[in-house]
C-alpha cells in the first residue's frame, strides 16, 4: 500500500501494473481489497488504482464531512499526485458508483470513461435514509457485530454464500473491522446524496454498467434504465451474483472490462 496526503489526511491506496489508468472505488462499508481479483488481473495490463476511501481500511478519517462530493474530491486530489492531470477510467461499486457520479458532475474532464458496478442514480427515499439513521445509531451504541453479521445476506447471493464460506467469513471480518464513526459518517453521506437521474443524458463518455442478476440493492430493472438513459452505455448482467458481482464472479466481471478498455472501437 501507498500512502498520499490527500487535504488533511494520509489515504492509503494499491498502485499496480502499468498502462490505461483505471480507478476502482469501494462499496460501502469495505475497502479497497473488495477489488483483489480485479486488481490481480487487471494490473497485467492496466495501472490499477485502488484506493480505502476516507475513513475506510488503512485511510485517515480526517474532519471533514463524508458527503460522496468530499469523497469524489479526495479522489480528484489522489489521482493529481498518481497520474497527474491525465484522464482515467473511473470505476466505482454501489457507494463508489454514487461517487462516480459526483466525480464525473465535477471532474468531467478527467474521466475517460465509466464503469459503474451494482449502483444507483436515484437517492434515498425517506424510508431508506431513515434506516440508514436506524443503523448509524446502532453501530456507535453497540459497534459492527450485528452488521457484520446480518449484512452479507443482502450483498452476496444465497448460493455464493453457500459455495464460498470461507470468503463469506473474510466479508464479515472486513465489515467487522470497519470502524463504527466512519460507517455512521458514510450512512449519513449516502443519506443526503443528490440524484444522479438528471446527469445521466449528459454523461458523453463510453460507460459500462455491470450488475449481479440477483441484485437486490440496486437491481438489474434499476441498471438498465440507467444503461437506457445514458447515451454510449452497454450493460452487462452477471449471473449467479448478488450486489457483489466483482468477489462473486471475477471472472465475467474482469472479462467484461477488459473487453470495454480495449475496444477500440469506441473512442474514450
Ligand atoms: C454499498 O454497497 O456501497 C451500499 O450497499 C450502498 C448503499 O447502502 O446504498
Amino acid at each position: 500500500m501507498e500512502r498520499f496526503n490527500v487535504f488533511e489526511i494520509e489515504m492509503a491506496c494499491q498502485i499496480a501494473g502499468q498502462g490505461q489508468p483505471i480507478v476502482l472505488v469501494h462499496g460501502f462499508p469495505l475497502d479497497h481489497e473488495m477489488w483483489q481479483h480485479q486488481i490481480q488481473r487487471l494490473s497485467e495490463h492496466y495501472q490499477v488504482i485502488a484506493p480505502d476511501l476516507r475513513g475506510f481500511g488503512a485511510s485517515q478519517r480526517g474532519t471533514a464531512e463524508m458527503t460522496m462530493r468530499q469523497l469524489a474530491c479526495d479522489l480528484s486530489e489522489l489521482l493529481q499526485q498518481v497520474v497527474g492531470s491525465g484522464q482515467v477510467c473511473f470505476c466505482g461499486l454501489s457507494m463508489g458508483g454514487y461517487i462516480a457520479w459526483e466525480f464525473y458532475r465535477a471532474f468531467k474532464q478527467r474521466v475517460s470513461r465509466l464503469i459503474l458496478c451494482d449502483t444507483r442514480a436515484a437517492a434515498d427515499d425517506e424510508a431508506t435514509a431513515r434506516a440508514r439513521r436506524m443503523t448509524a445509531r446502532s453501530v456507535l451504541k453497540y459497534g459492527m457485530s450485528e452488521l457484520a453479521q446480518s449484512m452479507p445476506d443482502r450483498l452476496v447471493s444465497l448460493a455464493w454464500q453457500q459455495s464460498h464460506p470461507k470468503s463469506v467469513q473474510q466479508l464479515r471480518d472486513s465489515i467487522r473491522r470497519a470502524s463504527p464513526q466512519s460507517v455512521a459518517d458514510g450512512l449519513f453521506g449516502m443519506s443526503i446524496r443528490q440524484d444522479a437521474t438528471p446527469l445521466l443524458t449528459t454523461i458523453d463518455c463510453p460507460t459500462l454498467l455491470i450488475v449481479g442478476e440477483h441484485d437486490a440493492i440496486s437491481t438489474p430493472d434499476e441498471m438498465n434504465a440507467i444503461a437506457t438513459a445514458i447515451g454510449s452505455s452497454r450493460l452487462v448482467s452477471v449471473a449467479d451474483a448478488g450486489h457483489l458481482a466483482p468477489i462473486e464472479n471475477p471472472q465475467v466481471v474482469n472479462d467484461s472490462i477488459c473487453e470495454f478498455l480495449d475496444d477500440k472501437r469506441i473512442s474514450a
